[in-house]
């Protein structure tokens, strides 16, 4: 959420940061900017409202020159996306300041700074830091001392990358609750929030820590901890990721991941030539912590908290193992009553988003015997601070709708279920069959992926509808929400999604021949019971979509439209359903021209609250 990129170079780096803000855009689009201090110290200024292309657009037309700068893509929190409103803020003509977070006491900040005399040019919180650190640097203060003293009146969360026209070859940051990662170079050093914006200038990381300042300049890396003392960081090399960041021959990033499927699939899937599951891919330290477990509390957000949902239908009927569900949001805040031997369990892409890592954050002494993040994003913070850690390899995600990491989340939840499920009494012979159903799974996708054009076809219905209603029983009713998810998010078609048997009950009174009704409906034990809440929407002329293997024995009639599914063993029909709705999802968003991979109001990695 909002994309910090910072250098300090003995080189001109504008286009670094630009390069650097274009593979971090998706992680906010409202505005973008870019300050630099020249060879003669005056500070260079873009600032526009709109994507990346549009400060890259001012940049051509006006080129700005300099080896020290700062520059921001921002998902606008306080005050609207504008030019006054976007990333660098400026202070005294001296410093120019960008910020990922939210600044809580802002308010008391800005009235404090308006009556010391500063003026403030924006509607955001992030401004007071400028005006903050300026004042310290006035005072006679170094820059890392001055930033020291600024974040120390601050209450919230924030990164910050800042620069001084009277320090012109440093780059100070600083962290708390959202990501900053240093990138080492060889007589130039970096700032990011993720460590995706500088994989063009370097492969070594240093990750900080919460409370940690730093300072660069193109030879040196100075950290302080939380106390104000010399920090030592350690430094991580980053392999090449299998899967680039790269669009390639695909028009969007959307619909490339949809077909890295098959592969992100058979990456997560870590199984041992006898075909079963260790511990050990949950971590060194696993067995200790699975054998306590008594229950799960799963948490997370958006897809991933549907991921979760799927997965309670595993533990619970595959496992014997209870486990409840809930949205981090509203987890963090509730009073709890766990049960005894529950295990932690944090669902996210990112490893970043500010609700799953409160809760992990906010637990209370004793309250879980461990916790488990499954995450996509390895040093993220929730992998960092979780006792055990499973790394989905879908590789990056750069489209903001969620689809890889999903199913690849849902493979690390199946294998957890399988080593919790051993300790519960599932044979050998039971656990087999369900690692040769994820091997399996690869294949599937590519079978269902081929169903692409027919997909494409029946997309067309639903670009004149403002609403679709998508149904589902038992497991796959996790899946309908998260189809309805994919749909709203990048067509802005308004989708709800409903567990069938619930229709009656309310839902029911919106269907008419205008309502498209998209029906998740492979043969499965409930099948028949879905068929007669099906009978209802039909008879109220709603318009059926119904998504179904052969062996449910759905038929086209007039009012129905049949989208033949693969046939696949039932553990894995889930995952194979949600590709399909994936790619729905995706061309209907094309045909109605949206932006797929960034829609609107949205951003990747979700790190404020
Ligand atoms: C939807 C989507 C979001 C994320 C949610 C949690 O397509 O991507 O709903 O799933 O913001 O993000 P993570 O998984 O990074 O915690």
């Amino acid at each position: 959420m909002c994309g910090i990129v910072a250098a300090a170079a003995r080189r001109e780096v504008s286009e670094i940061l630009l390069e650097g803000l274009r593979r971090l855009e998706y992680r906010g689009y409202d505005s973008a900017g870019m300050a630099l201090i020249d060879n003669d110290r005056h500070l260079l200024l873009h600032k526009k409202k709109g994507k990346v292309s549009e400060l890259e657009r001012a940049q051509a037309l006006d080129p700005y020159h300099g080896c020290t700068g700062i520059a921001h893509t921002r998902w606008a929190t306080h005050g609207e996306p504008s030019g006054a409103n976007s990333h660098p803020h400026i202070s005294g003509q001296r410093v120019a300041l960008v910020h990922n977070g939210i600044i809580e006491n802002h308010s008391a900040l800005r009235a404090e700074l308006q009556g010391a005399g500063y003026d403030f040019a924006s509607a955001t919180d992030s401004e007071v830091v400028a005006h903050l650190l300026h004042r310290e640097l006035e005072a006679g203060r170094s820059l890392l001392e001055a930033m020291r003293a600024a974040v120390a009146r601050l209450e919230g969360a924030y990164a910050i990358a800042a620069v001084d026209t009277q320090h012109p070859e440093e780059v100070v940051g600083a962290r708390e609750g959202s990501p900053l990662v240093v990138g080492v170079g060889i007589g130039e050093n970096f700032l990011a929030s993720d460590q995706l914006a500088l994989r063009q200038v370097t492969d070594r990381f240093i990750y900080l820590e919460e409370g940690d300042l730093v300072l660069i300049s193109p030879s040196t890396i100075q950290i302080l901890d939380v106390d104000g003392r010399p920090a030592e960081r350690s430094k991580t090399r980053i392999e090449a990721a299998v899967e680039s960041a790269e669009l390639g021959d695909f028009d969007h990033y959307m619909i490339k991941e949809i077909y890295e499927q098959p592969r992100a699939l058979a990456a997560t899937l870590l199984c041992e030539p006898d075909h079963s599951i260790s511990d050990t891919a949950f971590g060194e330290r696993a067995a200790a912590i699975l054998d306590r477990v008594q229950t799960v509390q799963i948490v997370a957000c958006g897809t991933s908290y549907h991921a979760g949902m799927v997965a309670r239908y595993w533990l619970e009927e595959l496992a014997g193992m209870p486990c409840e569900v809930e949205v981090a949001s509203e987890f963090r805040y509730r009073k709890r009553v766990q049960h005894e031997g529950t295990l932690l369990v944090m669902i996210s892409q990112s490893g970043e988003t500010a609700d799953t890592l409160a809760a992990l954050r906010n637990r209370s002494e004793g309250e879980f015997i461990g916790s488990l993040v499954i995450a996509n994003v390895d040093n993220s913070s929730l992998v960092r601070e979780s006792d055990l850690v499973f790394l989905t390899r879908a590789g990056p995600e750069i489209g903001v709708a969620s689809t890889k990491a999903f199913t690849t989340q849902l493979v690390a939840l199946l294998m957890l279920t399988i080593v919790l499920g051993r300790r519960r009494g599932m044979t050998a012979e039971r656990e087999r069959a369900l690692v040769g159903a994820l091997q399996s799974l690869p294949d599937h996708v590519q079978e269902t992926l081929m169903m692409d054009p027919a997909i494409e076809e029946l997309s067309g219905a639903f670009i004149p509808k403002r609403h679709a209603l998508f149904l589902g029983r038992g497991i796959h009713y996790p899946i309908a929400m998260e189809g309805a998810l994919k749909l709203k998010e990048i067509s802005y078609i308004h989708a709800e999604a409903y567990p069938a048997g619930e229709l009656k009950h309310g839902p029911l009174a919106l269907v008419d021949e205008d309502m498209p009704v998209v029906a998740v409906a492979p043969s499965d034990d409930l099948l028949e019971k879905l068929k007669s809440n099906l009978e209802e929407v039909r008879s109220r002329g709603g318009q059926l979509f119904v998504f179904a293997d052969i062996q449910s024995g759905f038929a086209n009639e007039p009012g129905i439209t049949v989208l033949p599914m693969p046939h696949c063993p039932e553990v894995i029909k889930p995952i194979i359903y949600t590709v399909a709705l994936q790619l729905l999802s995706y061309h209907v968003a094309l045909q109605k021209g949206t932006d797929v991979d960034k829609p609107r109001n949205l951003a990747k990695s979700v790190t404020v609250e």
